[in-house]
């Protein structure tokens, strides 16, 4: 299952919106077949790895991360595969959490007398499909807020230069993290300020995160950098208005896509719930937030964060700097929000800390 596990992380940056996954056959001790799901609309892992082992699958085991689809989506059901194939046993890390599988992949193979098993390196697997499992069981997908700071917390100068507190290597690491996202996410007063492309760079890389950018007032320019290549999704408070309606326009006439979502009871502030379920329903699996301390503390505030990934620099800047929430002024710690740290290493010269909100404390450890 362990071999199956790294063979689903190949998937890591592509399989969206589906989930990572990985097989591996095994009959008699030796290895007869391995697969992972590259990308959707691509056979599933267990199709590959059947396809290698042959006639070979006949009285074989197989290791999957992911409960076998009974269903038909944009492939036949996996289940239906392994049954022709004539497989004895076949065990299996996680259920999968699609209202559409839930226990059904099983459920056909012990109809079929396979032997199953199920719960082996779950823990991983769910981690490596922790998009897709929010997505699937909350209907949100997960996000994950990327801050990169000074030791004493500062994310950005009194001035607004916040390039580059964190060396190439912590750099390079939040590329790997853009890389897997399916959205990055950012507001206008980081664009403004740093007017930075959110695009993946300098790793291979086969599909680029859709960039959203929260702009509640339509300022972006048309030429601002996140705008350039492919089509973007401005989310907007208001398209109401001559400028507005002018300046949503241009943005359509450049490709870009023009979302209003405001909120119900504040002008000028877009609905975050609402947005995750746009992303929900948009297949958006893991949503990566790089954006200043303003829509920091607003995704906070609406309970729309599941994770920290901090960056922190061994540099004091000083209390006039910005911090990485603007959180209102509190009067007690049991109010302020809460994290547990999940993971905590070294990169280059900086410190990476893996936090999750506190609801998220039962989560599964990560992988190292
Ligand atoms: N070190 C880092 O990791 C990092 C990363 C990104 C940016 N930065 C730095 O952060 C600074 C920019 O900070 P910032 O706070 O201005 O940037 P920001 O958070 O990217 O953008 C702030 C904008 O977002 C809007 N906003 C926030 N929540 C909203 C909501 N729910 N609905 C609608 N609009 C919402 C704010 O509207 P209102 O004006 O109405 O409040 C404001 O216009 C820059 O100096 C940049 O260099 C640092």
């Amino acid at each position: 299952m362990a071999r199956a596990i790294a063979l689903a992380e190949r998937g890591l940056n592509t399989a969206t919106p589906n989930p990572r996954v990985g097989c591996v056959l095994m009959r008699d001790g030796v290895v007869i077949g391995e697969g992972w799901h590259p990308h959707a609309g691509a056979p599933h892992a267990e199709v590959f790895a059947l396809r290698q082992a042959g006639a070979a699958a006949r009285g074989a085991t197989a290791y999957v991360t992911l409960e076998p689809c009974a269903h038909f989506g944009r492939t036949p059901p996996c289940a239906d595969a392994l049954i022709a194939a004539g497989l004895e046993r076949v065990v299996i890390a996680l259920e999968d959490p699609n209202p559409l599988v839930a226990g059904r992949g099983l459920a056909r193979l012990k109809a079929a007398g396979i032997d199953t098993a199920q719960g082996l390196l779950a823990d991983e697997a769910r981690e490596l499909n922790i998009g897709f499992i929010s997505r699937m069981t909350r209907g949100r997908p997960w996000v994950r807020l990327k801050a990169a700071a000074s030791l004493d917390g500062k994310t950005a100068l009194e001035n607004g230069l916040s390039q580059w507190l964190t060396g190439p290597a912590a750099r390079a690491d939040g590329h790997r993290w853009r890389a897997r996202a399916c959205a990055i996410l950012t507001a206008i007063g980081t664009v403004k300020a740093d007017d930075p492309q959110l695009t993946v760079r300098d790793l291979p890389c086969e599909r680029q995160p859709l960039r959203v950018l929260i702009d509640p007032r339509l300022e972006v320019a048309p030429t601002a950098r996140i705008l350039q290549g492919a089509p973007a999704l401005i989310v907007t408070a208001s398209t109401d208005g001559a400028r507005a309606h002018a300046h949503t326009s241009v943005l359509t006439g450049l490709g870009h896509r023009v979302l209003p979502l405001p909120a119900a009871n504040a002008s000028e502030r877009v609905d975050l719930p609402a947005l995750l379920r746009e992303f929900a329903a948009l297949e958006l699996n893991e949503i990566h937030v790089e954006a200043g301390a303003g829509l920091n503390a607003s995704l906070l505030a609406a309970n729309c964060v599941d994770e920290l990934l901090l960056y922190l620099a061994p540099l004091a800047v000083g209390n006039s700097a910005r911090g990485i929430f603007d959180l209102p002024v509190l009067t007690a710690l049991e109010s302020a929000p809460r994290f547990s740290f999940h993971d905590c290493r070294q990169i280059g010269e900086d410190l990476r800390i893996l936090a999750r909100v506190a609801t998220h404390r039962q989560a599964a450890p990560a992988r190292p």
